[in-house]
């Protein structure tokens, strides 16, 4: 009696214990092992099956880590070759690695001199079969009036975003925070790869690098990072970042269960990764009741007999667990069956826009029509409306011709102002451009776009209908000054750093990377608060999803056109930036881009302005009252910056990104007091509006309108088969 008492009491005693074991905690895997006879630790690493060290010893070469014995003591574990990814530690349950990766920087000397004058330094993330984890990571950089990149690619789409931080003094840093002052952080989205990031400074640091020297730029574990002002002279190397892994290429769990090179043995069973994993294979763990490694045959063992209790437990926190995971299950379901659908879609829409172009105007009301079903968006306009909005096409209301067409400005009969574009002849070419433009506006809303409101049919050729855009192009208001007033500097550098964003927007952000490709200051409209809107994306080529240049014939206007394009008819995102580069420096100098009338070395603007930068006579050659004691500096990095845009190969050029950040940076550097809120560069407002062929993306009532300027509009065409 007394002893079955005792007996009784020390089961509970012993199920209570275990109980709590398992509750505390969800089973790191204490059998967890390398493949037997292979190495079981590289340093300080714990290698783990599916991952190995030496042939024979991993499950593909996805899985290979390289140990470099020969060249560090303790022994350091790359990943499969990178020389930048050293793995720290390997998780199975999460399908997680941890590893160190090189921190990005740019340092310079005490006055303000780069010291590694090669371009942007890049630290490479590029792991192909695993994903940096988006939940577990944040992108960070730490200096003051700098900025970091972070450039890659989601599915086949390129990504990139940035963060700015800025301070004068130590004192504007404080411990612990890191929202813009000597450090800022941005969230990593979800399935982001091949990864880039980069650090660079944009103004001159002289008087800050005696605190801060160098700008750091790394994706970081957020757990393991907190913000100390330390980290401004001194970041570490390489910081613990987190990766997503599983096995891929097989499908999900029901589709791999029948692949040959199923990865989950015996005893095993098969799970797709939490919804905080961004990994899209799946992953193993053991059957309830055992423990080990799930890839390794026999892994996973079986418990202690006398564990009978533990067997409902585990189950239970199976069963906890299930739902998590089968709602993980089914959002990855849904969420592929989306992108299936979504990819389809596309499919069918870029289909439908080949069709289109072909047939101009009689698929663009088809599609028009069926908008109009949807009661969204697209206005038809009657040709008889638009007559009457023009006074039957008056000379009087012409304020724009061009190469191509002819910009009336009209009004509708609510008294709306709109601008009208409507094409000089008939021809198919001419069509093309027509539809062309309607394709890619129709694809982007951004606020510094010239709206597109509808268009008109029942013509012979399609009429465009605009938002009006009230004071002219920058081109007029730069070099017709005796009608216009001089425009002040900020102003300039505000028209610039909007012009840069849309730039990069379409060159980055948009559904289908766009290159404008006749980026100049008549194509860069302004509304009454000089808010830039940029216009006329006729020649603009939608770049297929997976090419990166594009062979065309040479088109452009001369004195903007890119000089690598025009002797390789490789067109590239970095033309546009040559001939954003020529904007600035026309923003800077007020002087037209080509003339004739200026002495022989001055006639390029371009090559003028080159020269004077490097004799060091940059003030000499800007626009009149312009310059003041409060702006020297600011000029000077706008100077300098246009410079790297007008450089020779595309490759040294900045991305339009960057040039975008620089200028925002500077621009931001001028109101001198820090409004402490954190900095958002992204411009929320720009929605992509999937549905293609829509004419016009919003709401009609708007009052403005456009118009397109065509002056001048020289087109160089050369034929690319020479
Ligand atoms: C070890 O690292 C050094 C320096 O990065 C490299 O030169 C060497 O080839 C590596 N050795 C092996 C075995 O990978
Ligand atoms: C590896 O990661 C796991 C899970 O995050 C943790 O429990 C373990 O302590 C880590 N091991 C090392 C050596 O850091
Ligand atoms: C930065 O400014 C300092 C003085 O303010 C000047 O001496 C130095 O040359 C400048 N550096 C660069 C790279 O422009
Ligand atoms: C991405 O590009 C590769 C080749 O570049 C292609 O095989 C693949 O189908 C593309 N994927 C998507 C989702 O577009
Ligand atoms: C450096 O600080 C001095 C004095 O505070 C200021 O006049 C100067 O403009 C600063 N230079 C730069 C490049 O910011
Ligand atoms: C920031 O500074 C602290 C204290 O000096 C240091 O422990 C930490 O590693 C630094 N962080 C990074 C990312 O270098
Ligand atoms: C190796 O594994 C990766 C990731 O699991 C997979 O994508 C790839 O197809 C595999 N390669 C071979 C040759 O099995
Ligand atoms: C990821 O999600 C799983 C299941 O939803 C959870 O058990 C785990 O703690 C999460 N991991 C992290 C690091 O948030």
């Amino acid at each position: 009696m007394g002893l079955c008492g005792i007996c009784l009491r020390l089961v509970v005693v012993v199920e209570m214990l275990l109980l709590m074991g398992a509750n505390a905690a969800p089973t790191p895997p204490q059998l967890a092992q390398a493949k037997p006879g292979c190495r079981t630790t590289c340093g300080d690493l714990q290698v783990v099956y599916p991952f190995g060290t030496e042939d024979g010893c991993y499950l593909n070469k996805t899985f290979l880590i390289t140990c470099n014995d020969t060249h560090y003591n303790p022994p350091k574990p790359f990943l499969r070759q990178s020389t930048s990814l050293v793995v720290t530690n390997i998780t199975l349950e999460e399908g997680r690695l941890q590893v160190e990766s090189l921190v990005s920087k740019a340092c310079y000397d005490k006055n303000g001199k780069s010291i590694s004058d090669s371009g942007p330094p890049n630290t490479l993330l590029r792991i192909n079969q695993f994903t940096i984890s988006d939940t577990q990571n944040k992108f960070t950089v730490i200096g003051c009036n700098s900025y970091g990149l972070i450039e890659g690619k989601i599915r086949n789409k390129s990504y990139s975003e940035g963060c700015i931080s800025r301070c004068e003094s130590k004192g504007d840093v404080t411990d612990g925070s890191c929202s813009g002052s000597g450090c800022c952080q941005i969230d990593i989205p979800k399935g982001l790869r091949q990864i880039a990031v980069s650090a660079r400074r944009f103004r001159n640091s002289s008087n800050v690098s005696q605190f801060n020297s160098c700008t750091y730029a790394f994706v970081i574990e957020d757990s393991q990072f907190r913000f100390g002002t330390s980290n401004l002279s001194n970041t570490a190397e390489r910081v613990p970042t987190a990766v997503d892994w599983s096995i891929t290429g097989q499908g999900n769990c029901d589709k791999a269960k029948n692949n040959p090179s199923y990865a989950c043995k015996e005893n095993a069973l098969c799970y797709q990764p939490p919804a905080n994993n961004s990994a899209v294979g799946y992953l193993c763990k053991c059957d309830h009741g055992y423990q080990g490694n799930p890839y390794l045959s026999n892994g996973c063992q079986d418990f202690d007999e006398c564990d009978q209790g533990t067997h409902t437990c585990h189950t239970q926190a199976r069963c906890i667990n299930t739902p998590g995971i089968s709602l993980g299950f089914v959002m990855l379901l849904v969420g592929s069956t989306w992108f299936f659908f979504m990819f389809k879609k596309r499919r069918l829409i870029k289909l439908k826009e080949q069709f289109f172009q072909q047939n101009g105007g009689f698929l663009l009301q088809q599609q028009l029509s069926k908008r109009t079903g949807a009661s969204d968006t697209a206005k038809i306009f009657s040709e008889e409306e638009l007559k009457k909005a023009t006074n039957n096409f008056d000379e009087k209301r012409i304020i724009g011709r061009g190469g191509y067409g002819t910009v009336y400005k009209g009004f509708l009969t609510d008294n709306n102002p709109v601008a009208i574009k409507k094409s000089k002849i008939v021809d198919q070419s001419q069509i093309e451009q027509f539809i062309n433009e309607v394709t890619v506006l129709s694809q982007i809303n951004h606020r510094n776009v010239v709206k597109l409101l509808g268009c008109c049919l029942e013509t012979e050729v399609p009429l465009l209908v605009y938002e009006y855009v009230t004071n002219g192009t920058l081109f007029d208001h730069i070099h017709n000054k005796d009608e216009t007033p001089t425009i002040p500097w900020e102003t300039r550098l505000r028209i610039a750093a909007e012009t840069a964003g849309v730039l990069s927007y379409l060159h980055s952000s948009a559904a289908t990377p766009i290159i404008h490709r006749d980026v100049k200051s008549t194509n860069i409209l302004l509304d009454n608060d000089f808010t830039a809107k940029v216009s006329d994306f006729g020649a603009s080529k939608l770049v297929p999803i997976d090419e990166a240049q594009l062979s065309t014939m040479v088109q452009g206007t001369l004195g903007y056109l890119d000089p690598e394009y025009l002797h390789t008819s490789q067109l590239t995102e970095k033309s546009d930036v040559y001939s954003f580069g020529v904007v600035v420096v026309e923003l800077m100098t007020g002087k037209k881009v080509l003339s004739f009338d200026r002495p022989e070395e001055e006639r390029s603007l371009v090559m003028y302005f080159l020269f004077s930068l490097k004799a060091g006579r940059l003030f000499e050659i800007l626009d009149n009252g312009i310059v003041n004691d409060d702006n020297r500096e600011q000029i000077r990095e706008v100077g300098e910056l246009a410079r790297r845009c007008l450089r020779v190969k595309g490759e040294e050029r900045p991305t339009m990104k960057e040039v975008a950040m620089e200028l925002e940076g500077l621009r931001r550097m001028d109101k001198h007091q820090w409004d402490k809120v954190e900095v958002n560069i992204e411009e929320t407002e720009h929605l992509l509006s999937e549905t293609s062929y829509t004419c016009n993306n919003g709401d009609g009532s708007n009052s403005a309108a456009a118009y397109d300027s065509m002056k001048d509009h020289l087109l160089v065409a050369f034929d690319t088969a020479r």
